[in-house]
């Protein structure tokens, strides 16, 4: 009877609880937004285009590739959420500029498609786009700044951005960078993650000193989810490091804070790298908005970084 009674409410309780359909859900930011709003009153399901790379006792997973709407428009209607979050992206420019339809079918039409079903549907879609929109000529990006892509995937990003501004009504749109943090329980790295192997394992590595980037701690970028899916229609918002630095000296950061040997990496100039994407030289991503209307306020650079470094332990 009392075991009955505790089902009852237990499945009364999770019926009540906001449902939230998190796509690109074994990634990086996915996965720190999992693990921020797995610990409040939330139902999440967790989606990802390959098997399930984490412990998932705390939401129900589903494989699906977004890309295939009819599975994905299934997996919607099963389970009605209010709150769509999209980190399900080709997220690496270099793949990018050479496999153009996967990422545009990835990075756009399955985002416009999204859009149209979360309109119709009157739900709030939250989805990621970047810093890589913009050109890099800027001092600094505000939301109203002029996009200007240089790549394929800046490309992909901001026509996104475009299409879920048409559709919808709900939405929020985060521009982030450079997000670091840590998985591990799968191999997806970081640019953070692969300085630390690097050095640990003794391997020169080349890093561009004429870039120019604001480092993000992704459970910065996750405690402001947290706010935001209790709001609708923000708009277009930066969520980024509050430490405008080069990509060089992040890397010689990383080395001093984990007490490795700096002397593995050699500053070079982007145009020595040939590389497939062109990047934007300096993306300093102003936080003023996020600030006055999510009350983000994230870590120092160093801050972010040393709790990463404790993280790993
Ligand atoms: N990380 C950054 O520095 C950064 C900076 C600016 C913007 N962003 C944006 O933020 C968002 C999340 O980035 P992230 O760094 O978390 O990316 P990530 O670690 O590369 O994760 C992306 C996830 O998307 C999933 N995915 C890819 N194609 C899919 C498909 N067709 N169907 C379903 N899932 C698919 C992958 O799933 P499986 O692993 O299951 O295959 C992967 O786990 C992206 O929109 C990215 O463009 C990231």
């Amino acid at each position: 009877m009392e075991i009955t009674l505790f089902l009852g409410s237990f499945y009364l309780l999770w019926n009540l609880m906001r449902t939230i359909f998190l796509t690109g859900a074994n990634g990086l930011i996915a996965q720190a937004i999992l693990n921020t709003l797995s610990t409040a009153d939330f139902k999440i399901i967790a989606v990802s285009k390959s098997a399930c790379a984490f412990n998932a006792s705390h939401c129900i997973f589903e494989i699906a590739d977004i890309t295939d709407f009819h599975l994905l428009e299934t997996l919607l209607n099963k389970y009605k959420p209010d709150v769509v979050i999209n980190c399900a992206a080709i997220s690496k420019p270099d793949l990018c500029e050479v496999n153009l339809e996967l990422c545009w079918n990835t990075n756009y039409r399955a985002v416009a498609r999204l859009s149209e079903y979360c309109t119709y549907h009157n739900i709030f879609l939250i989805h990621f786009s970047s810093d890589f929109i913009f050109s890099g000529k800027n001092e600094v990006y505000s939301e109203i700044s002029t996009p200007e892509p240089l790549s394929f995937y800046g490309i992909s990003k901001r026509e996104s951005e475009l299409v879920i501004q048409r559709n919808c009504e709900k939405y929020a749109i985060i521009r982030t960078s450079l997000v670091y943090g840590y998985l591990p329980r799968n191999n997806y790295s970081n640019f953070v993650l692969w300085v630390v192997k690097s050095l640990q394992n003794k391997i020169p590595i080349k890093v561009v000193a004429d870039q120019y980037r604001t480092p993000t701690y992704d459970f910065d970028i996750a405690l402001a989810i947290k706010v935001l899916v209790n709001r609708e229609n923000i708009g277009i918002s930066n969520l980024a490091g509050k430490d405008l630095i080069s990509v060089y000296d992040l890397a010689m950061k990383v080395a001093q804070i984990w007490k490795l040997d700096g002397g593995y990496i050699e500053p070079v100039m982007t145009s020595s790298l040939n590389e497939n994407a062109l990047r934007p030289k300096s993306t300093h991503l102003d936080i003023s908005k996020a600030k006055n209307e999510l009350g983000y306020y994230p870590n120092s650079l160093s801050e972010g970084l040393n709790l990463l470094k404790n993280r790993m332990k």
